[in-house]
């Protein structure tokens, strides 16, 4: 039997939808090893491999049919725009793509000044504020710590993921706009969800029941 591959984003959410997997008896005790050096990870009893990449890479994995399944983040499927079916929202790891900075740039919001936003999602920045806000900005991309832009002068706000709140509280910022909610989503390849229609929905359906 054909193995029906799994793409897990590493990171935050991989824990928590290893958990989903094991309640459904898919289970591998060789990746919850933290010493291992394996890349990917059989259950032979139910005829599952998964495997763990950078989130960014999921939807590329999936829509090449390289994974037939992919788990990640709502934020990863919209900048990514890859071609896939997403066909199941996890509530997983739930919090909100927003707008943040220094209390002081909310005016530069609310006039439309030619602002710079540094981000980690240069698509859903550029989406929200030349399409939706028509207002024209300089998107700077970073790769992480996005905090430390409005801090150190290289932008006047940034577009993030706020979950508690607490790094922007910590560092001054905070919430000023709130683009869109985001949690862990499961995506589908296309032609497996024609190929393997039978155990991709009953994996799907069983999800359904336990979230
Ligand atoms: C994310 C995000 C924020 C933080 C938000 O960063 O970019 O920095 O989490 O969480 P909070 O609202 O609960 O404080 P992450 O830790 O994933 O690392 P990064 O800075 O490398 O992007």
């Amino acid at each position: 039997m054909r193995y029906i591959t799994i793409a897990l984003a590493k990171g935050r959410l991989a824990k928590q939808s290893m958990k989903i997997l094991n309640q459904l008896c898919i289970s591998c005790d060789e990746m919850e090893d933290p010493d291992t050096r394996k890349l990917i990870f059989k259950d032979e009893k139910n005829g599952f491999r998964f495997f763990l990449a950078k989130a960014n890479d999921v939807p590329t994995y999936v829509e090449y049919g390289a994974a037939d399944i992919g788990i990640v983040g709502k934020d990863t499927i919209v900048e990514e725009g890859r071609s896939l079916y997403e066909v199941l929202d996890l509530k997983l790891g739930k919090c909100r793509m927003c707008v943040a900075g220094p209390d002081s740039a909310k005016e530069l919001l609310n006039n439309g000044s030619p602002i710079r936003v540094a981000t980690k999602y240069p698509k859903i920045a550029k989406e929200y504020f030349l399409n939706k806000k028509h207002q024209t900005v300089e998107i700077i991309k970073l790769n992480g710590s996005i905090e430390l832009a409005p801090i150190v002068g290289l932008s006047e706000v940034i577009v993030d993921i706020v979950e508690t709140g607490s790094t922007l509280r910590e560092n001054g910022l905070a919430v000023l706009e709130e683009i869109m909610p985001l949690s862990a989503r499961v995506v589908v390849n296309k032609v497996s969800m024609k190929m393997e229609q039978e155990r991709v929905s009953k994996l799907i359906n069983d999800m359904k029941k336990i979230i």
